[in-house]
């Protein structure tokens, strides 16, 4: 990705990160409809993504109910834990229940817009392989290119980790397939995730980060020496498209370069 392209952008708290994340996923959305049918977007999971989740689903916080073009947007999940939809650790559970439901309920969102993985299945590999099975029926790939998302959101661990893509992990080797049942060791668990030839290929990579405990790291992602195996937030955010980094003060706390951090409405 050429550096121009990379924006990172400070803001106070967590609120006003979730406020812009929700700006800048509704301008991707307007931009995309200009020249597309459709806008296919892969979520985030974690906790930080919450906030802006709920801001879409909730009426007149923000206008974003009102006036995201709900039925010309298709939901999918960067990455899901190996646990049913309704288990606590479920993304898909919480994307549901912070603005999916909703939106679905009241007539905005056709329930075939959402594209969930099925982390029920006891068998991650063939979880995957389903996963990748639908992105091919709604991507209709012409070639072995892979899908293009219009935009992905991710989060980033302390440890460097985006999406289920961890530090060491086999799935950073993946180069061909789409979605991949990565064993992380130190969870003692697998993991459903797309694969970096996805993330790398989005057009829009959109970060979330907050919170001083990943202050360290993100200083080293974003102003340390490139080291793609330890640091697989910093590998998509180099390879994407155009990758927009949006932190807190706390997050952005260590960052030597704080200028380099004011961003641009
Ligand atoms: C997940 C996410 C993961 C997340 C980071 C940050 O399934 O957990 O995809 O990559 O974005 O772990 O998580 P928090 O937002 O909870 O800090």
């Amino acid at each position: 990705m050429n550096p121009e392209a990379r924006e990172v952008v400070v803001l106070p708290d967590a609120a006003a990160v979730a406020r812009r994340g929700a700006e800048e996923l509704a301008r991707a959305a307007a931009e995309t409809l200009r020249e597309r049918d459709v806008f296919a977007i892969a979520l985030a999971g974690g906790s930080t993504p919450e906030r802006l989740f709920r801001l879409l689903g909730t009426p007149s916080a923000g206008g974003f109910r009102e006036r995201l073009p709900w039925a010309r947007m298709h939901f999918f999940f960067g990455d899901e834990r190996l646990v049913p939809p309704g288990h606590a650790e479920s993304n898909y559970r919480m994307a549901r229940a912070a603005f999916l439901e909703s939106v679905e309920q009241a007539g905005l969102l056709p329930s075939g817009n959402v594209h969930r993985i099925r982390g029920e299945s006891r068998d991650a590999a063939q979880a995957a392989a389903e996963y990748e099975e639908e992105l091919r029926i709604f991507f209709r790939p012409s070639g072995a290119e892979p899908p293009r998302f219009d935009l992905v959101l991710l989060g980033m661990g302390a440890d460097g980790h985006t999406a289920s893509l961890f530090p060491g992990t086999a799935a950073l080797a993946e180069t061909r397939r789409w979605v991949a049942a990565n064993w992380v060791a130190k969870l003692g668990t697998h993991r459903i995730t797309l694969t970096p030839p996805v993330l790398e290929n989005a057009a829009r990579v959109l970060f979330l980060v907050t919170g001083e405990e990943k202050a360290a790291t993100l200083a080293e992602v974003l102003e340390g020496n490139v080291d793609s195996e330890r640091l697989p937030a910093q590998r998509i955010a180099r390879s994407s498209g155009t990758c927009q980094w949006l932190v807190d003060a706390d997050a952005a706390r260590d960052l030597a370069r704080p200028r380099q951090a004011q961003g641009k409405r």
